[in-house]
């Protein structure tokens, strides 16, 4: 289908974020849920990139992605303007399931985040009690903190302390988790935060989802190149429940 962008601007250093209208099943989207873009023509990059939902705004039939520009197909989609045209699929693959009147943890890191905003909204809206720390590299890579900051309880960390606490976003889970008693986790980012994160949470009582990031090709389940723990992670995921997935 073809959508057009409303708006592109660079909300952090090479990190940018695009709105996208047009006609677009809204109504169904799951958080998590990925759209797969047309680079150019389609003939200089024969592969689609998958960019996370980040948003759905369904009064305004827009939806809003936030991408890192890492190579030539972000690149380009960085210097779309509004009133380009995009060609894309979507939306795709498994999100992340709801629920509702609980204590969440919301665990993101770096480009992990942007999927994870549509999530605190809907949790929030489904009367969920939301914790929610993200992780950057600096201040300069930080983006749409005070956006999650309506939805729950936010902690920030960077690596280097520019921008909220100092260190590891997983740092402090393990002694908080026995006072704020979560009952749901739910993560996206980096696989060493998610190895990190798996292995402090292993010890509690707790229901878990990630997302990952893998590389794809097809995007629909034909390919087989996504495969990930003998699933493929555009069909079956990109989340899967914590504890099926291996690191
Ligand atoms: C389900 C899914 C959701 C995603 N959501 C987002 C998102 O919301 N925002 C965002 O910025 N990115 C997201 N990504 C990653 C994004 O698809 C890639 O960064 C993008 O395809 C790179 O295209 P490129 O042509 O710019 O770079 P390429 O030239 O293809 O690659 C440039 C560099 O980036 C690395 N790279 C490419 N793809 C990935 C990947 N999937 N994971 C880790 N490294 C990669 C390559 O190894 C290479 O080093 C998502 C990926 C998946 C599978
Ligand atoms: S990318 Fe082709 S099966 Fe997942």
């Amino acid at each position: 289908m073809l959508l057009h962008v409303s708006e592109n601007k660079e909300v952090a250093k090479g990190i940018w974020e695009m709105h996208l209208s047009g006609d677009f099943p809204f109504e169904n989207v799951q958080p998590g849920q990925f759209i797969h873009i047309l680079i150019g023509s389609g003939r200089e990059h024969v592969l689609r990139r998958p960019i996370s939902i980040a948003a759905i705004e369904a009064e305004k039939e827009t939806l809003v992605i936030v991408f890192r520009v890492v190579g030539e197909g972000t690149d380009w989609l960085a210097k779309r303007v509004e009133g380009d045209v995009l060609d894309v699929l979507g939306p795709l693959g498994t999100g992340f399931p709801l629920t509702t009147k609980q204590k969440i943890l919301i665990v993101g890191g770096g480009i992990g985040v942007p999927p994870l905003y549509e999530l605190i909204k809907r949790l929030w809206q489904q009367g969920n009690e939301i914790y929610c720390l993200l992780g950057f590299r600096n201040s300069d890579d930080v983006f749409w903190v005070e956006k999650f900051k309506e939805y729950g309880t936010v902690t920030t960390y960077t690596d280097d302390g520019s921008f909220g606490e100092k260190g590891l976003v997983t740092q402090r889970i393990a002694e908080d988790f026995l006072e704020k008693n979560w009952s749901n986790v739910y993560a996206c980012g980096p696989v060493p935060m998610l190895k990190e994160l798996k292995g402090i949470v292993a010890n509690f009582s707790v229901e878990g989802y990630f997302s990952l990031e893998e590389r794809m090709a097809c995007g629909v389940g034909a390919c087989y190149g996504c495969v990930c723990n003998n699933q493929r992670v555009c069909v079956e995921g990109p989340v899967f429940p914590m504890r099926e997935v291996v690191l």
